[in-house]
């Protein structure tokens, strides 16, 4: 039996980074999976290679049309929703007298409003289905200051909160659905290779990145994916409302 044995799962930003390593994870361990991602030709590649237990959803985590044809897939194909990972997200690099309120309300409405989106959908969905896990990936950005990170330092507090509330109301109406939070320092991922690659030194970057966790390097996505299949799982059943910090010691200084 796997850990999450015949359980349904939608994975947004599926098609990439730690996402992608959830869905590997989570077929490995027996579960079925919708990966939702607004990028078509990765994210058809990743459900191709995990076979007849992924499908994939072109969408984008700030439509609610998108959400709501994502649900009615997962629903149609597979009968309920047992776990949904908020997964999608982005970055903008700029410091506050840098950044646009333009790119302010981008990197909010992907990584705040989307996980809003989500979550208020799959609440809707799972308390009809018996309840349910969900797993917001904020960062510790949101639990720090970044100066060059405003915007995506706000949107991460905000998911911070945002799972709590989700959690304490859930709760509350006694509908078992548990919401956590999940707050990773670098991970080697696409996105934080593409941030490397556009500074302005990216090997004076890379060494930061890497340099920034008590020990020397960065995260894999399969040590995220450990947390979130843990937390997706029964095993994590009185883990609820909480705000999971993965970052080999950063946050410890
Ligand atoms: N990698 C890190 O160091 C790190 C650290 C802390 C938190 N996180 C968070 O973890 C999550 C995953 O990050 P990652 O490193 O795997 O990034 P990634 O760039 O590798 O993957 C993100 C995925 O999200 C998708 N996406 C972006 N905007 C979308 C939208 N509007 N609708 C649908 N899909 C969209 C992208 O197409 C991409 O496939 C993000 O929320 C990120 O903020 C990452």
């Amino acid at each position: 039996m796997g850990r999450v044995q015949d359980k349904v799962a939608i994975i947004t930003g599926g098609a990439s980074g730690l996402g992608k390593a959830s869905a590997e994870l989570f077929v490995q361990e027996g579960a079925k999976v919708v990966l939702g991602d607004k990028d078509k030709r990765r994210g058809r590649k990743v459900a191709e290679a995990l076979g007849d237990a992924a499908t994939f959803v072109e969408m984008d985590v700030t439509q609610q049309d998108d959400w709501d044809a994502l649900f009615q897939h997962t629903l149609d194909t597979h009968g309920a929703l047992d776990i949904l990972v908020n997964g999608a997200g982005l970055g903008v690099m700029k410091n506050i007298e840098e950044v646009s309120l333009e790119e302010w309300r981008f990197v909010h409405a992907v990584c705040l409003d989307g996980t809003f989106l989500g979550c208020q959908g799959a609440v809707r969905v799972m308390k009809e289905n018996g309840g349910g896990s969900i797993i917001n990936l904020s960062s510790i950005a949101g639990l720090r200051g970044v100066p060059d990170l405003p915007a995506y330092s706000s949107s991460k507090a905000g998911v911070r909160m945002l799972s709590k509330s989700v959690a304490l109301h859930c709760a509350r109406h006694k509908y078992n659905i548990r919401c956590n939070s999940v707050h990773p320092s670098f991970i080697d991922t696409p996105m934080v290779e593409k941030m490397v690659m556009m500074s302005p030194d990216p090997d004076k970057m890379e060494k930061f990145v890497n340099g920034l966790s008590p020990l020397g390097r960065m995260g894999r996505p399969d040590e995220v994916a450990n947390l979130v299949l843990f937390l997706a799982s029964d095993e994590s059943s009185f883990i609820n409302g909480e705000e999971i910090v993965i970052d080999g010691g950063v946050t410890a200084r």
